[in-house]
């Protein structure tokens, strides 16, 4: 722990670590230093002048190195000549820092007439009034008068959009920078700058398309002024209207806590809609941000038009809308019929009665009524999902009490088969500053990606080879592996031929495995990048195996993580539901196939085919739904109440913002009517006693309540409603920071090392190896409804290296047909110099159907114009 400084200010005394800033400082004891260009986030530049404060240090004997007393025995305080910027100013001992002088009370009134002096009187129109900093400020420390005349202001462009996310205003903008530090310094996009000078000043974007960033929202919220604005919320609404509703982020399984901003509006038929998505302060989760698609990406919930709006029941061949009566029992009938039939048939293997197929969108309340109704009738349960390991993560994932925050040198991550940017932008974002602070970062892919820039090390293996990769690792302290099959690592290695080999004896390898080793903490993030299930498996074994043989399990800031592809598949995992090798098989061998939250045939033509009776539970009419019996309409998490279980095992709150829509129940009520006409004790009233006989059967959530959930604690940086200048617009946490879940490893439980041997790929003399890929801006059902993020998201294309497209003789842009195993697809091509030479990045959910590598041939179907 860093010395403790005593200073004084405004008369108050108080003592903080060294280093600390003097605007922090008096933050801790609740005295507002007024700031503009300071954030509590990022490194200070001392540019706005707004926080002069009068600084005096106590004077120091030279002779003795003592301080000097005055007469009456005080310590002799000299004040300096100037006023000192209190953000750039570091306490120091016995500083005494008066930022109520005249003085200073005149510096603030200097300055905030100078800011204003070209400054619009835009406050009745300008979307931040009501939460401005300088409107605040101006009120608070402001002349009251202007010397300046109005007539005589500069006038600039007002509708300048940076990219089609962002619109700048450029009168509004006082120079503070603090969107280009942040786009520069936290974001790594250093795509928008200064250009020109002095008045003529102006924020441009340097990218194409405009502003070309996942965090560009954030800016909007620490822009001191309204010069910078989301195209989404611009004009949409005073903040003084809008109601506040806490929620969780749905994309992806970082759990980022956020505030939907809610407001009755003539627009929408006087319906509640969301008005705008904020971050939600968690220091443990996301800190104070929210990635772009968090921010954006909310849309699909209010897709009216798409949306599913009541029951729909099969007859004479048509979905025809029926009411909910009508549709559950015609699915309770079918169920009993498929219960009694299990008993049948429960002797042979290839036959079920009722499988529920689940996505990990659903919450933990969902997935707690879906598992007790398929076990009370028999049945069985599947995860919809092609990744593999939350049992693993169960047992060696995150200590308790993890946090990205605390981790800096003495901790070494190793990210593997992941672009973490794409698939968990937070958790790049966390990484990135975690290397900032010192930790060591192992990067291992086949190639290149954004957090490489962060990476102490680069493992490129061929596709295939990342559990070999970290088997090698573990092969290079072979005196800590006592379980290891002597062949394991040779056939692998022998699997992935002579790149592998290399790999694996190569010094960046071996010292890579030794800071992995040698570290005081050590985490690893797996994704699901160039892998399908099976490789998804033996690579969440492997990574188990290298942190319980170094020593790295069952402990605060170590352990593993998967990069899972939805908000809840941990949560899933934690309550039995795990996805089948063998899918297709496992869906047409079920009597009644019961399908919540995914749409196996939308993402494989090849999975369309499936049992007597199917049952689809949706917010749309999806590919699968409209191949089904009986269609049950679905709340979005926007209307409702639940929890999710994020990657990293925080169990975590969110809670309806909108009515939900005519005729949708949520997901747990509609199983649990489901088994109340089987007969079954199931609760389907409130989310929180479903929760309660979850932590009652689930001994890993035992000690969880709603009310444990949702309580808080003191964060820093202080945000929220009255300290908006000082962190941005970011909402205090009031409604809950969740609760972070022991792995078994931490609570004694000892965890053995197990084998799994990675699949094979068969021989090919002439095809491409294809390998599915995440984007962040997909074409899934979350984002095809995105007006504003269309221009944005992923086409349906395959991605390939420039020497492999002149082989192929085809050329960016053409659109080829893609043959697969057992289906075909038209994609363009894209170009890019960091694939490996003879493999096709495919993006997942862009309309191309691959969910494991395999190898295709690709045929010119259109020739790009010139
Ligand atoms: S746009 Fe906003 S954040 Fe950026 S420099 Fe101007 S006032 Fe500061
Ligand atoms: S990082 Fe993930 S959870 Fe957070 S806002 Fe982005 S998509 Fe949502
Ligand atoms: S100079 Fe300190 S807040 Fe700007």
């Amino acid at each position: 722990m860093s010395k403790l400084i005593t200073l004084t200010i405004d008369g108050k005394q108080v003592s903080v670590p060294e280093g600390t800033l003097i605007v922090d400082a008096a933050k801790k004891i609740g005295i507002d230093i007024p700031v503009f260009c300071y954030h509590p986030k990022m490194e200070p530049v001392g540019m706005c002048r707004m926080c002069l404060v009068d600084v005096g240090r106590p004077v120091i004997d030279r002779t003795t190195g003592e301080f000097s007393q005055e007469e009456d025995g005080s310590i002799k305080i000299q004040f300096a000549p100037k006023l000192e910027t209190a953000c750039t100013t570091p306490v120091s001992e016995g500083m005494v820092v008066i930022g109520a002088s005249e003085k200073v009370k005149l510096a603030r009134e200097d300055i905030l007439e100078f800011l204003l002096t070209s400054h619009p009187l835009d406050c009745p129109v300008c979307d931040k009034g009501g939460e401005c900093p300088l409107q605040n400020l101006t009120m608070g420390f402001g002349p009251g008068e202007s010397r300046y005349l109005y007539d005589e202001k500069m006038h600039l462009a007002k509708q300048v959009p940076l990219g089609e996310l962002i619109c700048l205003d450029r009168e509004r903008c006082i120079q503070c920078a603090r969107c280009v530090r942040f786009q520069d310094l936290i974001a790594g996009d250093p795509v928008i700058g200064f250009y020109q000078r002095g008045r003529a000043l102006e924020i441009v974007t340097y990218s194409e398309p405009g502003f070309n960033s996942y965090w560009s929202g954030n800016t909007t919220d620490i822009c001191p002024v309204g010069a910078l604005t989301t195209v989404d919320f611009r004009f949409g609404a005073r903040p003084w209207e809008l109601n506040a509703a806490a929620s969780l982020c749905s994309h992806c399984p970082v759990g980022c806590n956020l505030t939907l901003n809610t407001r009755r509006e003539a627009s929408s038929g006087g319906k509640m809609v969301i008005k705008r998505v904020m971050p939600r302060q968690n220091e443990w989760v996301n800190e104070i941000w929210i990635c772009d698609k968090g921010r954006f990406g909310y849309h699909y919930t209010e897709a009216r038009a798409e949306r599913l709006t009541q029951p729909l029941l099969r007859k004479e061949g048509k979905l025809t809308p029926v009411n909910w009566e009508e549709a559950l029992e015609v699915v309770a009938n079918r169920f009993r019929q498929a219960s009694t039939h299990q008993e049948e048939i429960s002797q042979s293997p290839n036959e079920n009665g009722l499988l529920i197929l689940a996505g990990g969108r659903l919450a933990n309340e969902d997935l707690f009524n879906l598992r007790t109704l398929a076990e009370s009738v028999g049945g069985q349960t599947a995860l919809y999902s092609h990744m593999a390991g939350g049992d693993l993560v169960a047992q060696v994932g995150l200590g308790e009490g993890s946090n990205f925050s605390d981790m800096g040198a003495g901790t070494t991550i190793l990210v593997i088969a992941c672009d973490l940017e794409e698939e968990a932008p937070i958790w790049w974002l966390r990484v990135k500053q975690a290397a900032e602070r010192g930790a060591t970062v192992i990067i291992a892919n086949p190639r290149a990606t954004k957090l490489d820039k962060s990476a102490h090390f680069k493992l490129r293996y061929p596709y295939g080879g990342e559990a070999a990769t970290v088997m090698a690792m573990l092969n290079t302290f072979s005196a800590k592996r006592p379980n290891l099959p002597p062949a394991y690592g040779e056939q692998v290695m022998a699997a992935n031929g002579e790149t592998m080999q290399k790999l694996a004896r190569s010094p960046e390898l071996q010292a890579a495995a030794q800071a992995f080793a040698n570290a005081e903490n050590s985490v690893i993030l797996y994704g699901s990048e160039g892998i399908g299930l099976p490789g998804s498996q033996a690579l969440a074994q492997a990574c188990a195996n290298l942190l319980i043989s170094t020593n790295h399990t069952g402990r605060t800031n170590n352990g593993v993580l998967a990069v899972w592809s939805r908000p809840n598949e941990q949560g899933a995992w934690d309550l039995g539901f795990q996805p089948r090798n063998n899918l297709k098989q496992t869906l047409r061998a079920a009597k009644a196939l019961y399908v919540v939250a995914a749409d196996p045939a939308g993402d494989d033509p090849a999975l369309a085919e499936t049992s007597d009776f199917l049952v689809v539970q949706d917010l749309f009419l999806t590919d699968t739904a409209k191949l089904a019996d009986v269609v049950l309409p679905a709340q979005a998490f926007t209307e409702r109440e639940g929890s999710y279980t994020s990657g990293e095992r925080r169990v975590q709150r969110f809670y309806p913002a909108v009515p939900a829509l005519p005729d949708c129940l949520p997901d747990f009520k509609i199983a649990g009517l489901i088994g109340q006409r089987l007969g079954l004790d199931i609760e389907t009233r409130i989310p929180s006693k479903v929760f309660n006989q979850l932590a009652a059967r689930v001994p890993d959530y035992a000690t969880l309540s709603y009310a444990r959930l949702a309580e808080v604690a003191d964060q820093w940086p202080v945000v929220g409603r009255e300290d908006l200048y000082y962190g941005g617009t970011t909402y205090q946490n009031r409604q809950g920071l969740g609760v972070q879940l022991s792995p078994s490893a931490q609570r004694g439980e000892l965890t053995a090392m197990k084998w799994q041997e990675p699949p094979n790929l068969p021989e090919s003399d002439d095809g491409l190896l294809a390998v599915p890929i995440t984007r962040l801006y997909d074409r899934g059902q979350t984002l095809k409804y995105s007006a504003l993020l269309a221009r944005r998201l992923s086409p349906a294309c395959v991605i390939l290296h420039t020497t492999e497209a002149e082989r192929r003789g085809v050329k960016n842009g053409d659109l080829v047909q893609v043959q697969f195993e057992n289906a075909s697809a038209l994609a363009s091509i894209c170009l890019n110099e960091q694939v490996p030479v003879g493999v096709v990045l495919v993006p997942r959910s862009v309309g191309i159907p691959l969910t494991a590598p395999q190898w295709i041939k690709l045929q010119l179907a259109e020739r790009v114009k010139a």
